[in-house]
């Protein structure tokens, strides 16, 4: 096997150069993630939304003047478009024959052509106004619960902000590239995921705060191999918080199932929640609920229980919007230590009873599965 030099694919790669600008790809600064592994080479080009077209000629160019260097037997490129955080498209991705009508003043159009995924019988996306609510947390051991109740599972981390879906669910692997360009998803604790946070290299995630990876999503939701392991019943989504072009890629893109909004009771993580949940109803997706994370202290050493932000506030965020709300996960240090290690507290401690709460939610939605 001959080792492949990462100076041989940053020449190639010089050699690249941007059509409009006529400077290459790497003094242009358009190379991210670059990533060699075995015989495998994969990298982000960063791009202008608008030259995406363009540019994806550029992406395919890329890729077989790498494949020429000895060694080389696979290269995954995506094309990433940067946005500002805050701001919500005007243009979404996929074209359509005929334009659609708008809903809504944000111009978001509804799902242009969703597709299901290959390999996965149910998508449920964990949506949170804001972050630092739990999404995260919720969403592996939710995912945990449900592989607990018999299903396959898979988790599909796209938050760009931040992806922790490694760090939860103890993965320090990168995956592969198959045939095909396929990606092998990364499995543990009985749980297939993809992160974003495979695709880098450790600590460079903060390139993709922020800006959004259309291209990327676009490209993973294409290529992951999720049926590598076999069929998935579900397949969890960890959005980024709020509703920027992660969601909106999402929602176009696949058909989604389900929608749940994490929300702590706070007015201000409700109202965000609101947010987030008018956008979904916006694009037709459906909404499974609300589940109010933090919602109590739990005590570690005696079990009791403080009402310490005033909860409830979700539920009654739910009731006033018509939005089912499936429960409330108190704020307890065994969570928040087993996401941190890498064993989440339904690995950690399955029956014990802050488990028991995840589980029960588990079970009300797989009762909303068709
Ligand atoms: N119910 C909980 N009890 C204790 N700690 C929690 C709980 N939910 C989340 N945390 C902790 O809060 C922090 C933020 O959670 P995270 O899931 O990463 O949020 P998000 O994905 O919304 O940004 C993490 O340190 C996590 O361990
Ligand atoms: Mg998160």
């Amino acid at each position: 096997m001959t080792k492949i030099i990462r100076e041989n694919i940053i020449n190639a790669l010089k050699k690249i150069k941007h059509p409009a600008t006529g400077i290459n790809l790497i003094e242009s600064d358009m190379i991210e993630g670059l990533i060699v592994k075995g015989n495998n080479v994969g990298f982000a080009i960063k791009v202008e939304p608008h030259e995406a077209k363009l540019m994806e000629e550029v992406r395919k160019l890329a890729d077989q003047t790498i494949l020429k260097i000895s060694g080389v037997k696979k290269v995954l490129s995506v094309l990433t478009a940067e946005k500002n955080a805050d701001h919500i498209p005007a243009q979404p991705i996929p074209k359509t024959s005929s334009p659609k009508p708008r809903i809504g003043g944000h111009g978001i159009k509804p799902p242009a052509t969703p597709q299901a995924v290959q390999g996965v019988k149910n998508i449920i996306a964990i949506a949170s106004g804001k972050g630092g609510v739990g999404k995260s947390t919720t969403a592996v051991n939710l995912a945990l619960s449900l592989k607990k109740l018999g299903l396959q599972v898979g988790i599909f981390d796209i938050d760009i902000y931040g992806p922790s879906i490694p760090t939860m669910l103890g993965i320090d692997e990168k995956p592969e590239l198959l045939e095909n360009k396929q990606i092998t998803p990364l499995k543990n604790h009985g749980v297939v995921s993809m992160s974003i946070g495979y695709l880098l290299e450790k600590d460079v995630a903060t390139i993709w705060r922020g800006p959004m990876v259309m291209g990327a999503i676009q490209q993973m939701l294409a290529d992951v191999k999720w049926d590598l392991y076999g069929g998935l019943d579900v397949l969890i989504v960890d959005l980024p918080p709020g509703t920027g072009d992660a969601q909106l890629t999402l929602v176009q893109n696949v058909k989604i199932d389900g929608v749940i909004i994490i929300s702590t009771p706070q007015d201000i993580a409700l109202i965000d929640a609101k947010r987030g949940i008018d956008m979904f109803k916006r694009t037709n997706t459906k909404i499974m609920g609300i589940i109010e994370n933090m919602s109590y202290f739990s005590c570690p050493s005696c079990g009791e229980r403080a009402e310490i932000f005033s909860n409830g506030g979700a539920k009654k965020t739910a009731e006033e919007l018509g939005v089912d709300f499936l429960g409330e996960i108190p704020l307890h240090m065994d969570i928040r230590i087993g996401a941190d290690r890498g064993t989440p507290i339904i690995v950690n401690d399955p029956d014990g009873a802050q488990s028991k709460i995840y589980i029960v939610i588990a079970d009300k939605i797989i009762e909303k599965l068709d």
